[in-house]
């Protein structure tokens, strides 16, 4: 159903005391109400386990908006507060999702019955109750009339192919594919999605974007937080399948997917992240390499080693850092290696796409080859690095670098903000669909097999550095090194 300013909207939020709701969707709410971003006639329910009235449930919206913005429009917050609503329930009774529907009803007056309002259900919680809460949707009528609903479920979806099957399945049970909007928060981004634009605006950029020329991609993304409470879940996971799986396997098929228009948009990103696959190798150590962080500092900080973080398991061997590397079937990428690599409680907050550009003739003293780094997040920024001669008789050279900050000019909204935007109007384009989580996990499991072999090394390394010297040492064995 299309959805006009004038349709009443409802945003259901499942596990709305969680932290994800707190951190990132209410801000993001906020954030799209002060800027008349939300249709006209909007309510936010949120449902949790957690007993609590509407006054404290407002609160804690109110408190998690504050901490998030600079500045906070304190009347357009007590406005948008009085859109907020919330019902306790468990995730297991289709009793306590009856109640929600017939409180969705009220607070829907506006609508003759509630088929004419459309409903977003965002589900921001616990593997182990996502098939009893869809099922629960379904048969309460909290999803409504077929095509009205939209249905928010965030990455990772599953945990490996198999638990993804059984994820597809159950949601199809219920919802029509295009109700079903899968998020990778990555695909909000600004920054990201200009991968894109940037080829597609600039001809001579994508001329240069062929096997010919280019030596090899690094794909880096260094945090330097750790596990910021959420060990229950990260213990279980690692990096390969919290941000290797979603996260970097999307970034880089924005950079080698076939610029399309907007209707091949998401077939191409699709095909770009199913033309991936591992390069031949003696063994899966040369291809993936993994690390798990030990105690260090970052800035003034002693960090304590991932082993000591409260919620993980003693004797956790779980990677905080993984080292990958990729191939692409896509035939103007063909030959060209990708190097990626993710990482916690590293130096510094960096997300990277460096193009390495051959060095097709030996130029002279002082001389590299050329390369174009694309930084998505931290110092965010394009920068070509050239080099010019150094006045004198002889041929040498020192660097000349072409940058720009690529800072938000224009609508800058934050990444759930767009994503909800384009899920309220029921835009797909930004969100994954299953062809390519199921490619990721197929292209996942067999190393996530290995990895997680009890004999298969984990290289520790010191919190605040740049990872294990092993990574390092492997680059070398590949001819190349991390910048
Ligand atoms: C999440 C991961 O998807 O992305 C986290 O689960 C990670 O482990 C986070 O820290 C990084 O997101 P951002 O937007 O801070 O780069």
């Amino acid at each position: 159903m299309e959805l006009s300013t004038s349709t009443p909207f409802s945003f259901i939020l499942f596990g709305a005391s969680g932290n994800l709701a707190k951190l990132k969707i209410y801000p993001a709410l906020y954030t799209l109400a002060l800027k008349k971003r939300l249709p006209e006639q909007y309510s936010i329910i949120g449902y949790a386990r957690t007993e609590m009235d509407e006054a404290a449930f407002r609160s804690l919206v109110a408190a998690s908006i504050r901490a998030d913005m600079i500045e906070v429009n304190e009347s357009l917050l007590q406005e948008f507060l009085s859109h907020v609503h919330y019902q306790s329930g468990q995730y297991d009774k289709l009793e306590d999702f009856t109640v929600l529907q017939e409180r969705l009803n009220v607070i829907e007056k506006a609508c003759s019955t509630s088929t004419d309002c459309v409903r977003l259900g965002y589900l921001s919680i616990p593997p182990t109750v996502f098939t009893q809460v869809i099922r629960n949707i379904c048969a309460s009528g909290v999803r409504g009339k077929a095509g009205s609903f939209r249905c928010i479920v965030e990455k990772p979806v599953g945990h490996d192919l198999q638990s993804f099957e059984a994820i597809r399945t159950t949601l199809m049970e219920c919802f029509e594919e295009k109700e079903i909007y899968l998020l990778d928060h990555y695909l909000g981004k600004e920054a990201v999605r200009n991968l894109y634009y940037l080829r597609f605006a600039n001809p001579i950029l994508e001329r240069l974007l062929k096997n010919t020329l280019i030596h090899h991609i690094e794909v880096t993304a260094s945090e330097s937080l750790g596990l910021e409470g959420r060990a229950g879940y990260f213990d279980e996971a690692g990096t390969l399948r919290d941000y290797i799986q979603s996260h970097i396997l999307a970034m880089t098929a924005m950079l080698t997917m076939r610029l399309e228009n907007e209707h091949g948009f998401r077939e191409s990103r699709q095909n770009a992240l199913e033309q991936f696959y591992l390069p031949p190798a003696v063994h899966l150590n040369d291809v993936i390499l993994q690390g798990q962080y030990g105690a260090g500092k970052i800035g003034n900080e002693h960090e304590r080693p991932y082993s000591e973080e409260e919620g993980v398991k003693e004797g956790s061997r779980t990677n905080t850092y993984i080292a990958l590397k990729l191939m692409t079937r896509i035939s103007r990428w063909e030959g060209v290696p990708f190097y990626v690599r993710a990482g916690k409680r590293l130096s510094k907050r960096e997300t990277r796409i460096t193009i390495q550009f051959q060095e097709t003739h030996p130029v002279g003293k002082g001389s590299f080859p050329n390369r174009l780094d694309i930084i998505l997040q931290g110092e965010a920024g394009m920068r070509l690095h050239l080099q010019t001669k150094i006045s004198g008789t002889e041929p040498a050279f020192r660097p000349l670098i072409m940058e720009d900050p690529l800072v938000c000019v224009g609508d800058c909204l934050p990444e759930h903000g767009i994503l909800l935007l384009e899920a309220i109007h029921g835009k797909q384009q930004w969100f994954l669909s299953f062809a390519e989580v199921h490619a990721a996990w197929r292209l996942i499991d067999p190393l996530q097999a290995h990895i997680s072999h009890p004999t298969t090394p984990l290289h520790l390394y010191s919190a605040g550095s740049n990872g294990p010297k092993e990574s390092d040492e492997w680059m070398k064995r590949e001819g190349t090194e991390w910048f």
